[in-house]
């Protein structure tokens, strides 16, 4: 891990600043007090706030923004202009779509009922987790407060309510559970004693015994 961007200009001339350790686009915003391991590339005009923690190998894509203190495992790809608020855990090989979002406030108000503008202190941080492998699909919006399991599929567009099992395939809106899938990415035809074949690479999955 390194404690400071490998490029100190934010908004310089797009011309590409690779380190040895880790790449920042010269148009992302990496704040210094952001860890940002080894391998990671964050790319066109990304922002990287304050706290926020990425683990070795991560791929930030263009207009992507990750929020103060969201912490992201190693190997994890965020593709353009998703939005990762605080309150926010990835864990190691999450994959999250376009566009995708993960809110952090349940009952969002600009004001308090008196008609003040809300502070920082006067909302509560909903916390979401993003396990070991899963994927987000483009568009979707993940509402604070659950948490996605190991390998689990997320379809593009689809809004999230709810936990979502490990291997679990999601979707719409609400999303509702469809079926699993394999760590591979393709579905898996669970058989009557409840495991998961796929027919892609071969694998067996024991569905419900993967715990976090
Ligand atoms: C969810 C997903 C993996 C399903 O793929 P699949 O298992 O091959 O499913 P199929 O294409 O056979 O579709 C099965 C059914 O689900 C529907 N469906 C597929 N994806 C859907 C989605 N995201 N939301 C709602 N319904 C969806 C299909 O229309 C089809 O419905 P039907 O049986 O009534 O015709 C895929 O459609 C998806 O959304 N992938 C994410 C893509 C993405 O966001 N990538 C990001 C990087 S660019
Ligand atoms: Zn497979």
């Amino acid at each position: 891990m390194q404690s400071r961007p490998s490029n100190g200009q934010t908004n310089a001339p797009a011309a590409a600043a690779p380190t040895n350790d880790f790449f920042v686009h010269p148009t992302a915003e990496v704040a210094p007090e952001a860890r940002i391991g080894r391998g990671v590339r964050i790319w066109n005009r990304a922002q990287v706030r304050e706290g926020a923690v990425l683990g070795e190998g991560c791929i930030v894509g263009k207009d992507a923004y990750i929020d103060t203190d969201v912490h992201i495992g190693a190997n994890v790809k965020i593709q353009n202009s998703a939005l990762i608020y605080h309150g926010a855990t990835l864990e190691d090989g999450v994959f999250i779509g376009p566009q995708a979002c993960l809110t952090n406030d349940l009952r969002p108000r600009a004001i308090n009922p008196d008609g003040t503008l809300k502070g920082a202190s006067d909302w509560e941080v909903g916390e979401t987790v993003v396990r070991y492998g899963a994927s987000i699909g483009a568009g979707a919006i993940i509402v604070t407060g659950v948490e996605i399991g190991r390998f689990a599929m997320v379809g593009a567009g689809a809004v999230v309510t709810r936990d979502v099992p490990a291997h679990g395939l999601v979707l719409g809106v609400p999303a509702r559970l469809v079926g699993y899938v394999c760590a591979c990415g393709a579905r898996l035809e669970v058989d009557a004693q409840g495991v998961g074949h796929c027919s892609r690479c071969g694998s067996t999955v024991e569905i419900g015994a993967e715990t976090k």
